[in-house]
């Protein structure tokens, strides 16, 4: 929660002293740039030269200064990294490094984020630790750059970098990766502010009012992370980040109540706390409770199936999203080597996409190269994640129904969630015989998406 105008403790202290002043007396007390109370702990970094008098400071002044502590800060945060990296590696997600980079990066940084957050209300609690304020400003920094490594792993191993395929639906709570690319300006701008020049620059009041949006930008990626697969969470590392997450919000809220309490807090200070405070109730309802109550309404009034729809496929369908919702699936990333560059390709035929349980977007062809036929997916495709995914060329131009695929021949294995892929047809095959590609969930016999083939 935002913090009580008059007493937020500003970033380092005791890395950047322009001019002697009397050390702070309570949490915050101390402005920008006023050095650090007289006798640091050990631990501290020592401020070893002043900075130069009256002139702003230069950029990273202050981590130049005391590089032997951002040594150290580096090294433990590489040893964090690596941990995580190490259990989804080794334990969650055996042999996928694209995944285990994702979610590694993905875990620190929102556990940096999380621990920055946790220490504003250690530093409440206890004011004589506020000469550390550095940490905090250090965990937020690092926790930026793992989140930067987490959104170019996403579209490297994830989205093959379709920035469009990011806003598949534009309701964030359909598709949480928007909670995720919201926070992103928002941490950015904290990260490029975050050093003492910049305060100086700004001063104080812009600095706070700018740093104020971290409230936001923390709330934006609890829901990003909460919702995006809830699964992935239920691990040691996910816990870890779900309890630091839960210390970091009780421990503003705590403080918050308490300036309000005793008077302390500024207009501003309770307008933003307020606000935040509402977006979470107002976040949590429409991202849990209204689900979980439409979830619990189900059973007791269980809709007529609707006409035309087979009632076993609907349970089926049923039995796969449970699946899915408690199951992390491997995603499919392999790729044939030459797809990307067939010599001379014709299209004989080509269709788009059609939705049937899951939204699948692009365009799929039947193409002749080198003297073979292909289905390939053109640079659009994009399908959700699911279970068992695998490739038919059909005859029926609408293969709707899960018989449909009883006439196709199999093409292979589903090769990956986007991009470009061709699925080479048997020589033996008479292609003038099919009229569709169909992708079918085999574990659970359920049509995925299907292309209607018309001859161009
Ligand atoms: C820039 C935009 C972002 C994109 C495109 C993005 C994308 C994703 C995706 C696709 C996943 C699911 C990964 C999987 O299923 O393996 C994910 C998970 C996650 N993201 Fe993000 N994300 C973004 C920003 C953020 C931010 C700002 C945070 C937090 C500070 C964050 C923290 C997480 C966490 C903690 C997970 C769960 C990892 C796990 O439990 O294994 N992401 N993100």
């Amino acid at each position: 929660m935002p913090e009580e105008e008059e007493q937020d403790p500003q970033p380092a202290p005791q890395e950047t002293p322009p001019e002697p002043a009397p050390a702070p007396q309570e949490p915050g007390s101390a402005p920008a740039g006023q050095p650090a109370p007289p006798a640091p702990a050990p631990a501290a970094p020592a401020p070893p030269a002043p900075a130069p008098a009256g002139g702003h400071e230069k950029p990273f002044a202050g981590a130049r200064r005391s590089w032997k502590f951002v040594l150290k800060f580096l090294a433990f945060s590489l040893v964090f990294w690596g941990l995580e990296f190490a259990y989804q590696w080794y334990v969650l997600i055996p042999g996928e490094v694209g995944g285990a980079l994702v979610r590694s990066f993905a875990l620190a940084g929102a556990t940096f984020f999380g621990l920055a957050l946790c220490s504003s209300a250690v530093f409440r609690w206890k004011p004589r630790w506020v000469k550390y304020w550095y940490v905090r400003r250090s965990l937020g920094v690092m926790g930026f750059v793992f989140i930067i490594l987490h959104f170019v792993s996403t579209q490297q191993f994830l989205f093959n970098w379709d920035l469009p395929a990011l806003f598949w639906s534009l309701d964030p709570f359909q598709n949480p990766v928007l909670f995720g690319l919201a926070a992103m300006p928002i941490f950015f701008l904290l990260a490029i502010t975050s050093f003492d020049w910049a305060v100086d620059k700004l001063g104080q009041r812009k600095w706070k009012a700018i740093h104020r949006l971290v409230y936001f930008g923390y709330l934006f990626s609890v829901f990003h992370f909460l919702l995006i697969n809830p699964a992935l969470l239920l691990n040691p590392a996910g816990y870890l980040l779900l309890a630091v997450t839960a210390l970091a919000v009780g421990g503003d809220l705590y403080w918050f109540i308490r300036t309000v309490v005793a008077k302390k807090s500024s207009k501003l200070g309770i307008a933003v706390g307020v606000l935040v405070i509402l977006l979470w109730l107002v976040f949590g309802y429409l991202g849990f409770v209204a689900p979980a109550l439409q979830a619990g309404a189900a059973p007791q009034a269980p809709a007529p199936p609707e006409p035309g729809v087979d009632p076993e496929l609907q349970e089926d369908v049923e039995a796969m999203q449970r699946f899915m919702e408690r199951n992390e699936l491997p995603v499919p990333n392999a790729t044939l080597p030459g797809e990307r560059d067939f010599q001379g390709e014709r299209v004989a035929a080509q269709g788009q996409f059609q939705n049937l349980h899951y939204q699948t977007a692009g365009t799929a062809s039947l193409t002749q190269a080198n003297g073979s036929w292909y289905v390939v997916f053109g640079e659009d495709f994009a399908t959700p994640n699911g279970p068992d995914l695998v490739v038919y060329l059909t005859p029926n131009q609408e293969p709707t129904q899960r018989e449909d695929i009883g006439e196709g021949i199999v093409l292979g294995d589903l090769r990956a969630l986007e991009g470009r892929q061709a699925y080479p047809i048997p020589r033996d095959v008479n292609v003038s015989l099919f009229h569709s590609v169909t992708i079918h969930c085999r574990a659970f016999n359920v049509p995925w998406s299907y292309a209607p083939l018309e001859a161009v």
